[in-house]
């Protein structure tokens, strides 16, 4: 079992991507646009209301269909300063709401969205099956969790070399060190979540996309979303 939480703290996390802030999409825009791009394409196939977690700058908002609806959350001030920015100055109408929140202590009433997206983020959170049990919460039976993640190498020189990176990569505010069986072990303990989609993205073949389904209870409909109750 991991020491996951000892690795990062969530104020840890916040000040490190505020940090990031005036400089991220310089250095993590290219890098990361082609497994955003999957993730949106994925998380369109449902569509409808969407919560985009750890938003950060807004970086991947422009790129959602008009018709969707986006809410989007990051813990870090200064990251979402840069996405109401983006969201002013692009127009973008599909954007309903960004604002400051917790992906383990989702503000949102049960099965309030058709998808949640979470791109790059849970490896940053100190407890990511607390927030992945907080998407499956979220999102409607049907509904559709996407999820862009760094996945570590299990054995080997490679996990080796992850391994002992984290103390540098756990102070920039992610991890290195994030085996597949984070998500296999909460999968298993959460039968509501099925698998349906494990793919590996570019670039390195370091990250991939991961898709859960929430299955309906017995005797539920795959009712598309009520009108969004909460707050953020
Ligand atoms: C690597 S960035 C990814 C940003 C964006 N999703 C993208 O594709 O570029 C990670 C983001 O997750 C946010 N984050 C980290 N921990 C979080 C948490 N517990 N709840 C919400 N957001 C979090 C960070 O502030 C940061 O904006």
């Amino acid at each position: 079992m991991h020491g996951l939480a000892q690795e990062l703290n969530r104020v840890g996390v916040a000040s490190a991507y505020d940090r990031w802030a005036p400089i991220y999409d310089l250095v993590f825009g290219p890098v990361f646009k082609r497994g955003r791009r999957a993730a949106i394409d994925a998380a369109e196939t449902v569509g409808g209301r969407i919560l985009e977690v750890g938003v950060g700058t807004g970086i991947s908002l422009p790129h959602y269909r008009a018709e969707s609806r986006i809410t989007g959350i990051d813990i870090a001030d200064q990251m979402l300063d840069k996405a109401r920015d983006r969201v002013r100055r692009l127009k973008l109408n599909h954007v309903e709401r960004i604002a400051i929140g917790d992906a383990e202590a989702l503000d949102f009433d049960d099965a309030s969205f058709d998808v949640v997206v979470a791109q790059y983020v849970v490896s940053a959170v100190p407890h990511p099956d607390r927030a992945l049990s907080e998407f499956l919460r979220v999102v409607r039976p049907g509904g559709m969790i996407v999820i862009a993640t760094r996945l570590g190498a299990e054995a080997g020189m490679r996990a080796r070399i992850e391994r002992a990176l984290m103390p540098i990569t756990s102070r920039l505010g992610w991890r290195t060190d994030f085996p597949w069986s984070i998500y296999g072990d909460w999968a298993a303990r959460n039968p509501q979540a099925e698998l349906v989609e494990r793919r590996p993205l570019p670039p390195l073949g370091h990250f991939s996309l991961v898709c859960f389904r929430r299955a309906a209870a017995a005797g539920q409909d795959n009712h598309p979303t009520p009108a969004l109750g909460a707050t953020a």
